[in-house]
């Protein structure tokens, strides 16, 4: 037997010498150590052997074993380093190549300034509200006050979808629903997308956007519309930005208003954003015309309000110091990638 251990340490050292990899080296120890392996059938064997020789066979036994799985764990160090001089050498990596560029989205200028104004209103207390691009004259114009002979009725000047049905042309029709739906004190904002018959050129487009804002409670006065704007004025364009109101006219509100902004490029003094004004104009607004809270079942006797419509489009140029309308819609990477 002890011959036979002899043999077998000499065949594994050869084997284990040999082999060239891993999977070599693991299957040369399940063959000579394994559980069927040819160490683990000779100690079977001792069984028949007598007392006196069994312990001395057992402990050569052991030795074989030892001497095989130390020359496996030798072996089995020196392909591992082998292999990692192998990696070493032909995985290098060039630290000094560019990287990989991955473009990252962002929002539109046109998105930026809607969230920007959005914010500064939900700052102050406005809820925000929607309603459909797709409204019914009603809505649009009728309970607005617009007289049936208004202008901005026509063909011409609207996108009709069917009879009584059209693309609304501002944003104020939410108005109405906002007082059907809710009852004073009311404080909201509306933006979205309103459409227009008009050609496209560096201040006109079939579709642009509005925001919306209406204001309704008991002792509303156009002092709290001034104040509400400068707000805002100070908030987007920056704090030394003062409002100033011109008298207008819009069916839906007496007295109506066009407010401007003084130019927060020159401060007032005048130059080529303001056109040498000084200032710059910004939008639309008044006191809710007694007729459209009536109409919308609001008693004008107790309640008042101020309401107001601005070019999201018309703060985006400006603030991003975009000179043509048509821009914001053409979405050119080159363009928008600048913001
Ligand atoms: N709807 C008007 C427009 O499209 C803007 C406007 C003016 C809205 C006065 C208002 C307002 O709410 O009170 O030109």
């Amino acid at each position: 037997m002890l011959d036979k251990l002899k043999e077998i340490e000499k065949a594994a050292s050869l084997e284990i010498n040999d082999a060239n990899s891993m999977p070599e080296l693991e299957a040369i120890r399940v063959k000579f150590l394994g559980k069927k392996g040819h160490l683990t059938s000779i100690l079977r064997g001792l069984g028949s052997l007598t007392a006196e020789e069994r312990p001395i066979a057992g402990a050569a036994a052991n030795e074989t074993r030892q001497k095989t799985e130390n020359l496996i764990e030798i072996k089995s160090k020196q392909l591992w380093e082998t292999l990692l001089n192998v990696k070493l050498k032909t995985e290098k990596l060039d630290i000094t190549l560019p990287g990989i560029h991955k473009e990252i989205g962002h929002l539109h200028p046109l998105r930026s300034a809607e969230n920007k104004m959005v914010e500064i209103f939900v700052r102050m207390g406005f809820d925000v509200v929607e309603g459909p691009e797709v409204e019914s004259t009603h809505n649009n114009f009728d309970a607005l006050n617009s007289p049936a002979d208004h202008p901005s009725r026509d063909m011409t000047d609207t996108f009709y979808i069917s009879e009584g049905v059209v693309l609304r042309t501002q944003t104020s029709p939410v108005q109405i629903r906002a007082m059907q739906k809710r009852k004073p004190p009311i404080r909201i904002i509306s933006p979205g997308r309103v459409y227009r018959c008009d050609a496209p050129d560096g201040t006109h487009s079939p579709v642009f956007h509005q925001l919306e804002g209406l204001v309704i409670d008991r002792h509303i006065t156009l002092g709290d519309l001034k104040g509400t704007l400068d707000l805002f004025a100070q908030s987007m364009f920056g704090e030394g930005t003062k409002t100033r109101l011109r008298p207008h006219n819009f069916p839906f509100t007496e007295p109506s208003v066009e407010v401007d902004f003084s130019c927060f490029a020159c401060g007032g003094k005048g130059c080529r954003l303001c056109k040498s004004e000084g200032w710059i104009e910004m939008l639309g607004a008044g006191m809710v015309h007694p007729n459209v809270l009536a109409g919308c079942g609001i008693d004008p006797d107790i309640y008042s309000g101020f309401a107001f419509g601005m070019g999201i489009d018309r703060v985006a140029m400006l603030k991003y110091n975009i000179r043509d309308l048509r821009l914001i819609f053409e979405n050119d990477v080159r363009l928008i990638g600048q913001f």
